[in-house]
């Protein structure tokens, strides 16, 4: 069972993909345009690894590129049950709840789902409880909820488990990505980090792993196929954490700038409509309709307007709608529509 946003026809407003509203930066534009395909990609990845590890701070042998974070969030599951983990404790509303529950049954993973706790305005982490033969599998920031978590929760819950998976996807788009435990050095964590959403690419495929833990990192590179990483996401990857690396830095910094300004102009928006808006850190909200949602994202798709729905998700009700941000005049659209069938019209 696997639900995504994101399957929009040309010519669609797509609230649905939570994609950076200031992608494509221009050097991966031109980086893109001198991909070629005649070779085989270095299967080692060793320049792309050093570029990722030098980028981020820790050793070449602590990262691993992945077609992905999608493809690392199943590598690092089944590197789990390698190890001997009986439970998967997934914290919830999460990306991909159903499919990775589907997943771990598959693999002999028995699943539990942790339910953060909410108020009428913001999701927390809550107490997660684990135990030594459980894999933790969260997102920071957390899709859909948009809350993020702080690195004290997230270190208590490494301390009990045995091992964490935190998918950071968003962190780098949040207000805060210093609450990242990339580099952190826990030897049963595995963080999974994705340029799709940065750089606004979704159709490359490129995203890393990283862990400390020689023996995880190794049965990580087991599982995964050879050549798993396409020449083109490669290059562009390796101009991104090298020659452009201070320009992507840069246009990260602009990017979380420009994200709290769209952020603040829907989420104004949706309440003055009798939306509730939950407290979001990130380049998409989660929120309650006045009406159910199933209604709402049926109406605003007759407009060519495509927001997420929450199905796939552990957790959430009828009412509950992800909107991704995607920049003022986009917004005022999708703002006017949404009055629009409100109202009836
Ligand atoms: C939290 C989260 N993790 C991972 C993914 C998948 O990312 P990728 O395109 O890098 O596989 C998504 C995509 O929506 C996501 O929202």
């Amino acid at each position: 069972m696997k639900y995504h946003g994101g399957l929009t026809k040309r010519g669609e407003l797509d609230f649905s993909s939570n994609i950076n509203p200031l992608a494509p930066p221009g050097f991966v534009t031109r980086l893109i345009k001198e991909c070629e395909y005649s070779t085989y990609p270095d299967y080692t990845y060793a320049d792309l690894r050093s570029a990722i590890a030098a980028f981020n701070g820790v050793g070449d042998g602590e990262v691993t590129p992945v077609n992905g974070a999608s493809e690392g969030l199943y590598a690092s599951l089944m590197v789990a049950r390698l190890l001997g983990m009986r439970r998967c404790l997934i914290v919830s509303p999460n990306y991909g709840d159903l499919e990775f529950e589907e997943y771990c049954r598959l693999i002999g993973l028995r699943v539990t789902h942790h339910l953060m706790p909410h108020g009428d305005s913001s999701y927390v982490l809550g107490d997660v409880k684990a135990q030594r033969d459980d894999v933790v599998l969260l997102s920071n920031p957390s899709n859909p909820t948009g809350a993020l978590h702080g690195r004290g929760e997230l270190i208590n819950v490494i301390n009990d488990a045995g091992l964490v998976i935190i998918d950071e996807a968003y962190i780098n788009l949040s207000v805060n990505p210093s609450m990242s435990l990339m580099g952190s050095g826990y030897s049963n964590l595995i963080v999974v980090r994705s340029l799709t959403k940065e750089i606004g690419l979704p159709g490359l495929r490129i995203g890393y792993v990283y862990t400390p833990n020689a023996q995880v990192m190794e049965l990580m590179r087991t599982v995964l196929p050879s050549w798993n990483v396409n020449s083109c996401a490669d290059k562009v990857a390796r101009g991104v954490y090298g020659e452009y690396s201070g320009e992507y830095v840069s246009f990260l910094e602009e990017s979380r700038r420009e994200v709290s300004r769209f952020r603040s102009f829907l989420v104004n928006g949706l309440i003055e409509l009798g939306f509730k808006v939950y407290e979001s850190t990130v380049n998409f909200v989660l929120a309650e309709a006045p009406i159910e949602s199933s209604k709402l994202y049926e109406s605003l798709l007759n407009k060519g307007i495509v927001v997420r729905i929450p199905k796939g998700f552990m957790g959430l009700g009828g009412k509950h709608v992800r909107i991704a941000v995607r920049g003022i005049n986009d917004e005022e659209r999708l703002i006017e529509e949404v009055k629009r069938i409100l109202n009836g019209a």
